[in-house]
């Protein structure tokens, strides 16, 4: 089937099976490795893409419901030379540790910060949860979030 949708503010046309799911359509046809598979089964938050502004599991989400859809990955955070300011407090905060999770990390916090620019370590601890770190980086990608929930 082809499906077509936006993909990092590109219009953008595919050919894929009917059982194929936007992560893998990403990582395969789009070569946007920054996408991560883990766990496969919605459970771990490493896939985490944004399906009109909001964050979402993409090792799970089928291709058939894509159609339209504005879909942003990693690659498409930052607005050509413009960074998400989240990539530089990542990088202050020194936040990675074997780098895996943390696109899906970003891109979760990213939409809370969208949604609330300046949310409490409460909301920022119950948004992000859900998204796992088996290097357990937790606290440092709290103060990432706090580090730019206050400037905003
Ligand atoms: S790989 Fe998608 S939630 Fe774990
Ligand atoms: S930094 Fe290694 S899994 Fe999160």
């Amino acid at each position: 089937m082809k499906v077509s949708f936006s993909l990092n503010r590109k219009a953008v046309e595919v050919e894929v099976e009917e059982k194929a799911t936007l992560l893998w359509t990403l990582r395969d046809k789009f070569q946007l490795t920054g996408t991560k598979y883990s766990c496969g089964i919605a459970q771990c938050g490493s896939c985490t893409v944004h399906i009109e502004g909001n964050p979402v599991r993409s090792c799970m989400m089928p291709m058939r419901a894509i159609a339209g859809k504005d879909i942003v990955t990693i690659e498409g955070l930052s607005e050509g030379d413009t960074k998400h300011a989240l990539q530089d407090a990542w990088v202050e905060e020194q936040v990675p540790q074997c780098g895996y999770c943390q696109s899906g990390q970003i891109m979760q916090a990213a939409a809370l910060l969208k949604k609330n620019p300046n949310p409490t370590r409460e909301e920022i601890v119950d948004y992000m949860d859900g998204v796992l770190c088996r290097c357990g980086a937790y606290m440092r990608i709290i103060s990432a979030i706090q580090r730019v929930a206050t400037k905003g």
